[in-house]
């Protein structure tokens, strides 16, 4: 088990998840207190037996208050893939983290938020740049995070635990689900992966003993910056839709870091 002592209540979105009650799991295991924010509460109370839920829904900003209260830490998981909506990435993925981070009103927990290893990837049949944007919102807002981007789940066998971080978008193959939760998990709880988005997947090999020099190994992002380090530059923000940049500048002034 290991403790940060700045860090203990962790409010998990997406904890109904299958990467979700993963990282609720490793949160109690790492000795935090996981608070789930969860739309079903009598599904929610079978997944995540012994663990505080609170109601909310991701598309509704007005249900995020009680979630987001006291929080040391937020997790983010939430995903749309359940969701036939045409535009359920802007509403879920993009949309819940920009609620999440306007439901703060200013406080300052430490986030990990999960994405996909195609988060800059333009050149994938059917990709979005949602995920992306959601993690500029992060970015903008302030407030120290990581940002993880996992692989292919379930394509990594069972000898296949050593973890491979990457910059620059082009890396790919398969993570095992646990050691997303987990790698989201310890961000939260190691120094050097303050400011850090990359790329996870695994290959042969033993799980990592020293996550401080795994995230160390990284680049920081470039203060100031809404994209990851080493990110492709074919996304700018001033061709961005009126409503995404108008996004950016609300998260930008609620951290008072002006527009
Ligand atoms: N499959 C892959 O290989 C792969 C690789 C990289 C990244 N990803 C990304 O990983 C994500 C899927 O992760 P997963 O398997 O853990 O997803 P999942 O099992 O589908 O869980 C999604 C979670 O989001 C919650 N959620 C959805 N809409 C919500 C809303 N409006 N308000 C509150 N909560 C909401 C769901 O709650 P309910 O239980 O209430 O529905 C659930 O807890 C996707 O975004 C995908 O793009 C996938």
């Amino acid at each position: 088990m290991s403790r940060n002592q700045n860090i203990t209540d962790v409010l998990m979105v997406g904890a109904t998840g299958s990467i979700g009650q993963l990282a609720v799991r490793a949160a109690q295991r790492h000795g935090l207190r996981p608070r789930a924010l969860v739309r079903d509460m009598r599904r929610a109370e079978q997944l995540l037996p012994g663990v505080e839920l609170v109601q909310g829904d991701l598309e509704d900003p007005a249900s995020l208050g009680q979630a987001v209260s006291g929080v040391d830490a937020i997790v983010l998981t939430h995903g749309s893939g359940g969701d036939s909506r045409s535009d359920a990435r802007a509403h879920v993925d993009y949309g819940g983290v920009r609620n999440i981070l306007q439901a703060l009103d200013g406080a300052r927990p430490r986030v990990a938020l999960m994405t996909s290893i195609y988060a800059t990837r333009s050149d994938i049949p059917g990709a979005t740049p949602w995920k992306r944007r959601s993690e500029r919102l992060l970015r903008a807002s302030g407030l120290p995070y990581t940002i993880v981007r996992p692989g292919w789940f379930d394509h990594a066998a069972p000898t296949q635990r050593r973890l491979v971080l990457e910059q620059g978008g082009t890396a790919d193959g398969g993570i095992a689900r646990d050691q997303i939760a987990e790698t989201l998990v310890r961000s939260l709880l190691t120094g050097t992966a303050l400011g850090k988005s990359f790329e996870l997947i695994a290959t042969e090999g033993e799980e990592p003993s020293d996550w401080a020099e795994l995230f160390g190994a990284l680049k920081s992002d470039e203060s100031g910056s809404v994209d990851g380090v080493l990110d492709p530059a074919d996304l700018p923000v001033e061709a961005e839709p009126r409503a995404v940049r108008a996004d950016l500048d609300a998260v930008r002034s609620l951290n008072g870091s002006g527009g």
